[in-house]
């Protein structure tokens, strides 16, 4: 398990959006939220290893109890970035800081558990999430020519937290 349900929760809009550690119980809907992406899905099977491995952690967020987005990071063992698997909100709730705040409380997490960065690799053709992290603060590090299942391009991301993002000269 993945420390159980410390949640949190954001005000948005008058609604509570809630964010939370998932549970085995949870797979179904975390397999439904990879239909938001075209191609590289995680399968049921990972999906409910990830949800039950120490070195990653799969959250959540809840709306009025459904599911409406997710954040999949690992932490690999030895190495002090996180790596962000997976992130999708579910159409009907796009745009209102749901991602935001599933990310902001992946970074504070990893920053309890000693990191100093978080990874990830997004296609270049994502507008939407290119936005996203660029609002969030990542900076390019690099590209991958054909990652995605198409061939297309991944711009890899990264962003110091904690102790390593105020240090002087941090991400030059
Ligand atoms: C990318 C995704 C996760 C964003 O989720 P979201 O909850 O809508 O994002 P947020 O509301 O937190 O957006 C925060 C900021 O990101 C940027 N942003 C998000 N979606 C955007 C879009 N469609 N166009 C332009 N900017 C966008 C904006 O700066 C936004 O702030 P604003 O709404 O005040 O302008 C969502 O569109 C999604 O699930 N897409 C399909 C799966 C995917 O591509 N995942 C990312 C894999 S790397």
């Amino acid at each position: 398990m993945n420390g159980g349900a410390t949640g949190a929760t954001t005000g948005i809009a008058g609604e509570a959006v809630r964010l939370r550690h998932a549970e085995a119980a949870d797979v179904p809907a975390l397999v439904a939220l990879e239909r938001n992406f075209s191609g590289d899905r995680m399968s049921r099977a990972s999906l409910a290893r990830l949800v039950a491995a120490p070195a990653a952690s799969v959250w959540v967020a809840e709306l009025g109890g459904q599911v409406v987005g997710d954040a999949v990071v690992a932490y690999p063992p030895g190495s002090d970035a996180a790596r962000v698997y997976s992130l999708a909100i579910e159409p009907g709730f796009r745009r209102r800081g749901i991602a935001a705040s599933l990310m902001r409380r992946l970074e504070l997490e990893a920053v309890e558990r000693g990191c100093s960065a978080l990874r990830l690799e997004v296609r270049v053709d994502n507008v939407a999430a290119r936005r996203l992290y660029e609002a969030l603060g990542y900076e390019l590090v690099g590209t991958v020519e054909g990652f995605y299942h198409d061939r297309s391009s991944a711009l890899l991301l990264r962003k110091l937290v904690g102790a390593a993002r105020e240090a002087p000269g941090a991400g030059s």
